[in-house]
Parts: C-alpha cells; sequence; structure tokens
C-alpha cells in the first residue's frame, strides 16, 4: 500500500485494510479496553428463565470482557482467530455479541476515528519495525485489579527489531 502511493495513505486505502481491521477487531475482542459497561434500565425486566429482576432505574453493569468469553458466541475464545471478523461471521452474530466501543446513544464518541488512526500507526510502525515476543513476555497477560480499564499487571516488553527493507 505504502509503495502504491509513494508513502503516502489515503483514508479509502485505510479502509481497504480489511485483514488489519480483523486483527485490531479480535485484539479488541480479547482485549477490551473498557472491560465493563455501565446503564441505567429504563423499565422493569425479568431476566428470561432465572428468579432475577432489574428494576426501573437500577444502575446496572454489563461485563464485555464475560460477553467476549462466552464461548456459546465465540467457540475457543481464548484462541486469538481473527477469521471471527469475517464479514459472513459478524453477520451472524447479535450485534450485542461485540462491545468494545459500547452501543447505543452512549457508545464511543470517537470509534471510526480511533480505528482509523490504529490502522494508521500500525502501518507506520510494522512497516519500519516487526514485533516479536521477548524471553520476559508473558504468554499470559494478568491484569492490573487496581485500574477502571483493562491495563496488564507490570511491564508487557516486547522487542521491537528494525527491519531492513519492508518492499
Ligand atoms: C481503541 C480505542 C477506544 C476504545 C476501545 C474506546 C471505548 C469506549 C467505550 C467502551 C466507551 C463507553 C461506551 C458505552 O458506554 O456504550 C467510550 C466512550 C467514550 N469515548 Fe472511547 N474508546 C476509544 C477511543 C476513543 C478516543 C480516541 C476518543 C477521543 C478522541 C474517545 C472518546 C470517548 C468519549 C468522549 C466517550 C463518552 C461518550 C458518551 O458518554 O457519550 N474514545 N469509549
Amino acid at each position: 500500500m505504502l509503495e502504491k502511493h509513494n508513502e503516502e495513505m489515503t483514508l479509502q486505502d485505510i479502509l481497504d485494510l480489511s485483514y488489519m481491521g480483523k486483527v485490531l477487531n479480535e485484539t479488541l475482542r480479547m482485549y477490551p479496553v473498557v472491560p465493563n459497561l455501565k446503564r441505567k434500565s429504563t423499565k422493569t425486566y425479568n431476566i428470561p428463565d432465572t428468579n432475577l429482576t432489574i428494576e426501573k432505574d437500577q444502575c446496572i453493569r454489563i461485563s464485555v470482557l464475560g460477553i467476549h468469553y462466552d464461548e456459546k458466541i465465540y467457540p475457543r475464545p481464548e484462541v486469538f482467530d481473527p477469521e471471527r471478523f469475517s464479514p459472513e461471521n459478524v453477520e451472524a452474530r447479535h450485534e450485542c455479541s461485540y462491545l468494545p466501543f459500547g452501543l447505543g446513544l452512549e457508545q464511543c464518541i470517537a470509534k471510526n476515528f480511533a480505528q482509523v488512526v490504529s490502522r494508521v500507526c500500525l502501518v507506520k510502525l510494522l512497516s519500519q519495525f516487526r514485533v516479536e515476543p521477548s524471553k520476559n513476555t508473558p504468554r499470559q497477560i494478568e491484569y492490573d485489579p487496581t485500574r477502571t480499564v483493562l491495563y496488564p499487571k507490570g511491564s508487557l516488553p516486547i522487542h521491537f527489531v528494525k527491519r531492513e527493507a519492508f518492499y
């Protein structure tokens, strides 16, 4: 892509990076920065097949992490698989199955902006460097319980290896 436009990127080029889009989506499925959402109930609701009732005006927390790791929605949820975000697979799921930016009136105001900027940063970074695990990179990430957002406990060391020539 960079070669095509002499190192320049257009918005359309960025949007055309469909595999990178799948990788970013799967990353936010496994590591949703905001792991739960807050809402206020607008009406009394009995949760089907339970004796639980959410009262009108009750504040509730929705576990994004819990939904993203529900194996009825994402089989083998601990496996990183960008193909979960192929157009057919996305189409087959309920829209509330994937909530890294929330949903509805309170959803992230910068959802589209964040997705474009993430791709631009990755293009810039990966055209210059390969990213590799080091011997100290944890294979299983532990989260810091003192943070409100999903944040690794301790450090997360990785190697950036300068590329000789990418294309
Ligand atoms: C990958 C990056 C990002 C993620 C995963 C993310 C995620 C979220 C989530 C989950 C919410 C709550 C949505 C809800 O309750 O339904 C939110 C709200 C919000 N986000 Fe983001 N966000 C990102 C980037 C950004 C950026 C770059 C900005 C600003 C430039 C931004 C501005 C906001 C604002 C202002 C709200 C509050 C919206 C409201 O309450 O009406 N976000 N974001």
